[in-house]
């Protein structure tokens, strides 16, 4: 009897104790809404959360669960958000993708998202249902490390920021303009924005260039006015840096300071210096800056435009010396950033990621290997991208329940190919340019290590090849080569085994390959597509299952229609 007391006192204790210093459930409630807004100085509408755009940042500690009530009040669509870069060990039914992991979230219906962020991090979170990321459904998520933890670095203060790219034409005719026969591309974002700001029919650095653009008349209180980034100097900040642009590949710089690249998607990298750094939509990064320069002036922050012939100018925040006013304009114009179609300097940055010691390290083979040929094409006369021939076509019953309960015609059942025909010439554009809609995924086996080459490739036009910044949802993925031209199975023998970045999104430049490997030990249905918002409409991308059959607790909401929600109703759960 003592024995059992005292072991229960103990017991006791020991919660309490853990308890005061354990991971919290945080509790959101959201609701998802139209708004006017002025992202630039036009008025357009966004999508906002709780009446802001961007939406809230949600800030946590490691190990915290979030709890969040969304309701959707967007009158007339449904929603879905994705927490990019959480990986939902455990709660594949909360990654937020409609048709794979959950039904949208019906107007007027809520939807609760429980998941844990495992791991300290800057991410991010977006609408991933149609083009609602171009409509602006987005926000920061920043991890900070377990309580009493601390990161491998030092700095003094944070800042962050939320990279995005901004049209004056609404989402919806975008995707209508998409999707129509011939399809009437989309075009260059009007602005760039940071943290929801920028300018379009003026410039803050009028006075140094010699565009047309009129200088901006601000009062600093407009919801367009541009971003400040305060700070003390001789300090060390940390900027947070992440990227949910539609279509725009970034440059960053910070005029007079370099920076120190110390994370990309919540890992850590080996640190290194760089005067501008790249960021693609999907991406993010921590870089440590010290503010040496003189406290008397402000500086420029800016992202501009790569990969593609800017008809965007630059964004522009402003890094704020306290206690100088921050009305008081950079005397320094902004900083130069590399050309937007120098490569070379985008491949150097790309290949100076790397781990840092100790991080988690890729197995030495792989089981499996998948090449994936990038290609764009045509269905019918409508413009398509498509993956080894096959434009993604989402079904109406999510993966995650179809595959779980085994419900058979809800998509195809054929598996889409593992490598592109033999003898495609990656160079030219392709002398059959059809492919085909397909919804297959490829079942991978559990815990298995699988590489994917991405294989980039000539697009419809002569001459013109894009980079494509791909993202992997419920892992993390070792970036293990990059290279030009065709992938040969050869080039696996050059792999770096020994310190690949670990991330969630990995470019390929225009005419080459990046290859990754990761360990398929989520169970759960993972997207897996180019960022960039109206390529993913075009079908870029392929679905991965894995250990659907270990998933548990799938809430009936999550799956709630098409033949799952026909399962509900005949076993009278709904
Ligand atoms: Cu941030 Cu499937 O995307
Ligand atoms: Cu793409």
């Amino acid at each position: 009897m003592g024995v059992f007391f005292d072991s229960l006192l103990v017991f006791i204790l020991v919660i309490i104790l853990s308890s005061a210093t354990a991971a919290k459930v945080r509790h959101l409630k959201w609701e998802v809404e139209y708004m006017h807004w002025s992202p630039d100085d036009q008025e357009g509408v966004v999508i906002a959360i709780n009446g802001q755009f961007p939406g809230p940042t949600i800030r946590a500690r490691a190990g915290d669960t979030l709890h969040l009530h969304l309701t959707n009040k967007l009158h007339t669509e449904g929603v879905v958000i994705h927490w990019h870069g959480i990986r939902q060990i455990g709660t594949p039914w909360a990654d937020g993708t409609a048709s794979i992991s959950q039904c949208a979230i019906n107007p007027g219906e809520a939807f609760v998202y429980r998941f844990k962020v495992d791991r300290a991090g800057t991410y991010f979170y977006h609408g991933h249902y149609g083009m609602q990321r171009s409509a602006g459904l987005y926000g920061s998520l920043i991890v900070d490390v377990g309580e009493g933890e601390k990161e491998k670095f030092e700095y003094d203060g944070e800042l962050s920021i939320l990279l995005s790219d901004w049209w004056h034409k609404g989402s919806r005719e975008q995707e209508v303009d998409l999707s129509s026969k011939p399809m009437r591309w989309i075009g260059e974002p009007q602005t760039l924005l940071i943290n929801g700001r920028g300018q379009f029919n003026c410039s803050l650095a009028a006075h140094f260039s010699n565009s047309t653009a009129a200088p901006c008349k601000l009062r600093g209180n407009e919801q367009y006015a541009p971003y400040i980034l305060k700070v003390h100097p001789n300090k060390t900040y940390r900027l947070r840096i992440a990227s949910s642009t539609a279509l725009a590949s970034l440059n960053l710089a910070i005029g007079n300071h370099k920076m120190r690249v110390v994370e990309a998607d919540g890992n850590y990298v080996k640190p290194f210096t760089a005067d501008n750094i790249d960021v693609y939509s999907g991406d993010s990064y921590s870089v440590l800056f010290r503010t040496d320069q003189s406290p008397s002036h402000n500086y420029w922050l800016s992202a501009t435009v790569r990969g593609r012939e800017p008809h965007t100018p630059p964004a522009l925040a402003i890094l704020n010396y306290l206690p100088t006013s921050p009305s008081h304009l950079p005397t320094s114009p902004p900083p130069t950033s590399p050309r937007w179609d120098d490569y070379p300097s985008s491949k150097a940055f790309s290949h100076q990621i790397l781990s840092l010691p100790g991080s988690p390290a890729p197995p030495k083979t792989p089981h499996r290997r998948l090449i994936l040929l990038n290609t764009q094409t045509y269905i019918n006369g409508y413009t398509k991208w498509s993956i080894n021939n096959i434009s993604l076509t989402l079904p109406t019953t999510p993966y995650l329940g179809s595959i779980k309960y085994n419900i058979t015609n809800a998509f195809d059942a054929k598996s889409p190919p593992d490598r592109a025909p033999p003898g495609y010439n990656v160079m030219r554009p392709a002398p059959n340019p059809n492919s085909t809609y397909g919804s297959g995924v490829y079942v991978l086996e559990f815990n298995s290590t699988v590489d994917v080459v991405l294989q980039n490739a000539n697009a419809l036009k002569d001459n013109v090849s894009e980079i494509h910044p791909w993202h992997l949802h419920g892992h993390d993925f070792w970036v293990v080569g990059y290279g030009e031209g065709e992938f040969k199975e050869g080039d696996a023998a050059g792999f770096n085994l020994r310190d690949p970045p670990y991330r969630n999104t990995a470019v390929i430049f225009p005419y080459g390959w990046t290859a990754v490997r990761f360990v398929a030990d989520n169970p759960g249905v993972w997207a897996f597509h180019c960022h960039i918002e109206p390529h993913l409409h075009l079908g870029m991308g392929v679905v991965f299952a894995e250990g659907v059959e270990r998933v548990r607790g799938i809430p009936n909401e999550a799956i709630a229609c098409g033949l799952t929600g026909k399962m509900l109703m005949r076993n009278g759960t709904r």
